[in-house]
């Protein structure tokens, strides 16, 4: 047999007639690579990657990315159908498909000002200063892209980006999960020697809450004391593994979405923020601002770290109407009259996610289509008059295409909570047969919308 298992069709490997549609399998599974980080089908040999090709529908790419279109999606899975009579006819066809797939390049515009900032706040770290920066702004702002941006300039100096979220109320939560996160992540591929000499006598307690830790290395048990020294030995002991770590390559730890943080990952924060001074560690922390008001606990601990040396903020507000401009011709790929951009920028008050929405909306409803390779309007109606008015009326507008029996389905994922799971859903939906229609997956996200 000739040919890369991962990608053989199941007629070539049982040694039927193969056709060019063979090839229109293996492009399906490469694509299906592309879109999903892996092959349809994975195995410990060759024989149980090749019986899956012959007996085993592939996973839908949805699954492994929630971000696929569906469109793609079908594409991919008609491609890798079993019979080659039921695979897209050519590929020519293929390629009118593709065509009509819509893709939505990521852009990033304006924010200079703001990327400065955070750089040169990076670059005080690396000699040693020590850094904490809030980026603070509404939902879909551009909170998480300025720190991917970040993240980049920090790979670029030679350092290392650690990553931690918050999640919204009512989600499954552990206490500091932010900081268990981050740490996770670093303890997973760190060398163990190295590890064990960064967690030093803190290790037992950085694995009580790190539970990989004890994996890697060996972990003195202790008895638990006094819950109030207990909890201090773990706030030191995390700031010495964090400033430890610190000294083999300069870190940025970043903590996402603060106004949803507990109070020991609010503590915590705190406490490594004031050991900071001398290392070269960097923390950053996004938060909605319009969320904290002064009762919320996040407002006292911005308190306390306001008075820090090392503190400042990034304050993100809508992008202007000639960046909004600028996003859109790049999304869109053409020029865009500014009539058509100031109109967006008003509707969406320059708010990246908003921008974002509008244009798949646009899209969606056929009023500007891709022809050539290049996105275009379709009619001459205007089409600022198209536009719909924020973001709740665009996906007030998407809920709107879906059946009633689907947006009730969707309303009680929603309630359930960010992550939730169908049999869960199943039994409150309708009792014990109700599926969601047209799904397979076990726990998507709710959406794509803001998620911070
Ligand atoms: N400066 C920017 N230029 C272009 N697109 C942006 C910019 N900032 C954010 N976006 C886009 O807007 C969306 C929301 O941004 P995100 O960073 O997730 O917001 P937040 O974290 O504040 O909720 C993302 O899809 C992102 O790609
Ligand atoms: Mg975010």
């Amino acid at each position: 047999m000739v040919g890369t298992v991962s990608y053989m069709p199941p007629e070539q490997a049982m040694g039927g007639e193969v056709t060019p549609r063979a090839d229109l399998y293996s492009l399906g599974a490469m694509l299906y690579e592309m879109v999903c980080g892996r092959p349809p089908f994975v195995g410990d040999d060759s024989v149980a990657i090749i019986g899956q090709h012959i007996n085993t529908p592939p996973v839908a790419p949805t699954w492994h990315n929630p971000g696929c279109p569906t469109a793609l999606e079908s594409l991919i899975m008609r491609l890798l159908e079993k019979d080659p009579s039921e695979r897209p006819k050519s590929a020519a066809d293929v390629l009118v498909a593709l065509e009509s797939v819509p893709i939505y390049r990521h852009t990033f515009v304006g924010r200079e000002a703001e990327v400065r900032q955070l750089h040169s706040a990076f670059d005080s770290t690396l000699s040693g200063e020590g850094s904490l920066v809030m980026v603070v702004g509404e939902p879909g702002i551009g909170k998480t892209t300025i720190c991917d941006q970040l993240a980049t300039y920090v790979t670029l100096r030679g350092g290392k980006t650690l990553r931690g979220n918050c999640y919204e109320e009512g989600s499954p939560s552990l206490p500091y999960l932010p900081f268990v996160e981050a740490m996770r992540s670093y303890v997973l591929e760190r060398d163990s020697d190295e590890l064990k000499r960064e967690l030093g006598s803190g290790a037992t307690d950085v694995a009580r809450i790190v539970s990989e830790v004890r994996d890697r290395v060996e972990v003195e048990p202790r008895e638990p004391g006094d819950a109030e020294q207990d909890r201090y030995r773990l706030l030191q002991s995390v700031t010495d593994f964090l400033r430890n770590a610190s000294s083999v390559q300069p870190l940025l730890i970043i903590l996402e979405d603060l106004h949803d943080a507990d109070r020991g990952t609010l503590d915590m924060l705190a406490h490594v923020a004031r050991s900071q001074s001398g290392a070269r560690l960097m923390i950053v922390g996004t938060y909605r601002d319009v969320e904290v008001d002064r009762s919320h606990p996040l407002s006292g601990t911005l308190a306390d770290l306001r008075r820090l040396p090392n503190f400042s903020r990034v304050l993100l507000r809508g992008l202007s109407a000639d960046e909004v401009q600028r996003m859109l011709s790049l999304i869109t790929d053409r020029e865009i009259p500014w009539g058509l951009a100031e109109a967006v920028h008003r509707q969406t008050e320059g708010n990246p996610l908003f921008v974002q929405e509008v244009v798949r909306y646009l899209v969606e409803e056929g009023l500007i289509a891709r022809e050539g390779g290049q996105l275009r309007p379709t009619s001459d109606v205007s089409l600022a008059m198209s536009i719909p008015e924020g973001l709740r009326d665009v996906i007030g507008k998407r809920l709107s295409r879906l059946s009633d029996e689907c947006n009730r389905v969707q309303s009680t994922a929603a309630v359930i909570g960010r992550e939730f799971n169908m049999d869960v859903l199943g039994r409150v939906a309708e009792g014990p047969d109700a599926r969601p229609p047209g799904s397979n997956r076990r726990s998507p996200r709710s959406s794509s919308g803001p998620d911070g």
